[in-house]
């Protein structure tokens, strides 16, 4: 099951550049990770977690190096195709839910699968799939500003999955929970890495990484050798 070098990070750094200021976010950071693997990002505020998780998931661009994801060099693949990439490979979790407040949670998780090709009813089974997996089914029909936060981010999580990620990438995604909501989260991502998904969480607080089979740290956009 597992294939070594699922993800290879090689020197992979980005510059944040405005104006005359430049920001190095990442400097040549090079590490891999097996299918199958659920890896801890540590490391304080501003180590560049938040900034390698971008690269990952195809937000943003790396400014120089080689990130390969699933045998796809990302850096080949033009705006559309990395759209796709976005969703066909990667869910996202962030720390503040990003639900659309007006929108139920049911709504929410059908906008991934808005430009999926695939038949109406297959779309709400999925969905239908994806909430009672985390346990939030009952609360479909509801506004996410109803839900409590809790609630929200495993709505959040419902959504990242609806499309049934092969890399599910969570930013901090506990950072506004209390510690029995937080330990729900990641005992809810460790379920999802049991079914094989490659998992990515990245926390300041190295407590919420204790699932984490390996974890490795960074600071000021390098990765901590140990
Ligand atoms: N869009 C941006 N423009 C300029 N600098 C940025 C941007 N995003 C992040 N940075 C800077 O990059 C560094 C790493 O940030 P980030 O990846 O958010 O760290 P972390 O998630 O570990 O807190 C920080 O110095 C931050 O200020
Ligand atoms: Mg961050």
């Amino acid at each position: 099951m597992a294939v070594d070098g699922y993800i290879r990070a090689e020197q992979v750094s980005k510059v944040y550049s405005k104006g005359d200021t430049e920001v190095s976010a990442l400097a040549e950071v090079s590490f891999s990770v097996a299918q199958g693997e659920l890896l801890g990002l540590v490391g304080p505020s501003g180590a560049g977690k938040s900034t390698l998780l971008n690269l990952l998931g195809g937000l943003d661009r790396a400014t120089s190096g080689k990130l390969t994801v699933g045998g796809t060099e990302l850096a080949t693949l033009d705006d559309e195709a990395l759209a796709t990439y976005r969703r066909r490979t990667v869910g996202f979790v962030f720390q503040a839910h990003s639900l659309m407040p007006a929108l139920t949670v049911y709504e929410n998780c059908m906008l991934p699968m808005i430009p999926v090709p695939i038949a109406a009813s297959a779309k709400r089974r999925r969905v239908e799939k994806a909430l009672e997996e985390v346990n939030i089914a009952h609360r479909a029909e509801h506004l996410p500003g109803e839900l409590s936060g809790g609630e929200q981010q495993r709505a959040a999580v419902a959504r990242a999955i609806v499309n049934d990620p092969q890399l599910i990438l969570a930013d901090e995604p506990t950072g506004e929970l209390d510690s029995e909501n937080a330990a729900r989260i990641m005992q809810l991502l460790e379920n999802l890495n049991e079914q094989g998904r490659t998992i990515i969480v990245a926390s300041h607080n190295p407590t919420t990484l204790q699932i984490a089979q390996r974890r490795i740290t960074f600071s000021e956009g390098v990765l901590v050798p140990g």
